[in-house]
């Protein structure tokens, strides 16, 4: 299939400086009316009218090339037209059945079951968020384990429910509300350009998983033996890190030594994004536990669930369940947009076009003052924005202006790091060679209008 025809092809046209009139409207509406923790709206101002694979329109008009993906739940495009027809079909015969089985549901498990190594197989459909599924995961790990203590990641992001917001490290999601839950405990992840030891990925051995065996095995490192460790093996929201190629089987052996079960977070780098199905699959390594969401609702139906090994399926009926367990739509959706996956090669595509935008990010990092690092794998990028490059002071002021110049200009990204200073891209995954040079390039251009600014 030809990627084109899904977009909008006349992206990026910006016919009124947004926020339009229109979109001024719905803005000042939603200000007034609903809570003042809506997000996107601050950083993004418009509404959105309609949407087309990697393209947007807002209500005036303006159509935007779209690297941000709906946070990377939009892999297979907006309106995908077979996922928009399974999920129009599933409408009129079925749309909730708790967790009584159904043929959609059948379907997306044995559609999971195909594409999953054997190891994972069980598959649970919790509540219709990515925490829901880190909660699932963190409950059955103790479950399993009968152990408390959990080991998570600086740079790590699992999600806003209190199991999920202990386990994420930002201090700006978790700090107004903190205590969380007790013995959680973070260790540095392999984010090289932040060594947290100072070292360099030559010659460190890496010493993040050194340090990482030295908290479990130590006696008196104060944490207690974990339950599990979780992990992101591409992290998202910490800033589009790629750790090196031994840190995730490394962490695998320090798990498997100490008999404690390795969670890996699938939520945004699963479903092709990084060029794999799953992203643990570019390290030969199979997690006990797998988390999954954003894109497995297709077009943006809400489901979380885990794929685990079948030896954990020890916890009885009724230990993780809610109202929304699963969800029919998005079973439908789901198995269509898995069919779409595998028969466009859409894992291929993203891990080559991640490629060729690396190499346009490459010029960029070199022509720049403020480019600190370009990094990424398929299309889950990262442009880490610096005030100096010696001396790597984070520019967070420059990431937003960025953000703020793409939107006027006609691009979405996404912002996120350590310090709110990477500008993220994470396109739905039928994103043309063509459309992406465009937004590259307006990228860039962006920066060096931001750049100059920068007092
Ligand atoms: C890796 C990862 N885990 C978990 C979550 C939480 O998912 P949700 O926002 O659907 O609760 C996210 C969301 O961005 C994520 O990126």
């Amino acid at each position: 299939m030809d990627f084109k025809d899904l977009s909008f092809p006349e992206a990026p046209l910006i016919k009124i400086p947004p926020p339009g009139p229109k979109s001024k409207e719905y803005l000042d509406y939603q200000a007034s009316h609903e809570g003042s923790a809506v997000s996107y709206p601050k950083g993004m101002p418009m509404a959105i009218r309609r949407a087309r694979g990697a393209t947007v329109e807002d209500v005036d008009g303006n159509i935007y090339i779209d690297f941000f993906g709906g946070a990377g739940v939009m892999n297979v495009g907006h309106a995908n037209p077979a996922v928009s027809e399974a999920a129009s079909k599933q409408l009129s015969e079925l749309t909730h059945s708790l967790d009584i089985p159904n043929p959609a549901r059948k379907a997306l498990v044995e559609n999971l079951l195909t594409l999953l190594p054997k190891d994972l197989n069980r598959i649970f459909f919790g509540g219709p968020t990515g925490s829901d599924a880190v909660e699932a995961a963190l409950k059955l790990a103790r479950y399993n384990s009968r152990r408390y203590p959990l080991i998570a990641f600086e740079g790590g992001y699992h999600g806003m429910s209190a199991g999920a917001l202990s386990l994420s490290s930002g201090l700006v999601f978790k700090e107004d509300f903190l205590p969380l839950l007790p013995e959680v405990h973070f260790v540095p992840y392999a984010y090289c350009y932040r060594c947290a030891f100072g070292r360099e990925p030559d010659t460190c051995g890496l010493e993040c998983v050194q340090y990482l065996e030295h908290v479990v095995e130590d006696p008196h490192s104060g944490v207690g033996r974990p339950a599990a460790v979780i992990v992101e093996a591409i992290q998202g929201e910490g800033g589009s890190i790629v750790p090196p190629d031994e840190f995730i089987p490394r962490v695998r052996a320090v798990c498997d030594k100490y008999e404690i079960l390795m969670v890996v977070d699938e939520i945004q780098a699963g479903f092709c994004r990084t060029g794999k199905m799953f992203s643990f699959e570019h390290t030969g390594t199979v997690p006990d536990i797998m988390t999954m969401s954003k894109a497995l609702g297709g077009i943006g139906f809400p489901i979380s669930g885990i794929a685990y090994r079948e030896y954990l399926d020890t916890w009885p009926g009724g230990k993780h369940i809610g109202t929304f367990r699963g969800n029919v739509l998005a079973y439908a959706a789901g198995s269509e947009a898995l069919n779409f996956m595998v028969q466009n090669n859409l894992a291929e595509h993203a891990l080559n076009l991640g490629e060729v935008m690396l190499v346009w990010l490459k010029e960029l990092e070199e022509d720049s003052k403020v480019v600190g690092e370009v990094r990424g794998k398929g299309l889950m990028l990262g442009v880490e924005l610096v005030r100096d490059k010696a001396t790597k002071e984070p520019a967070p002021e420059l990431a937003r202006e960025v953000r703020a110049i793409c939107h006027r200009w006609g691009l979405l990204i996404e912002i996120g790091g350590h310090y709110g200073n990477v500008a993220r891209f994470l396109p739905p995954l039928v994103l043309t060679e063509e459309m992406a040079r465009k937004g590259t390039e307006l990228f860039s251009d962006a920066v060096k209008t931001a750049e100059k600014s920068l007092k």
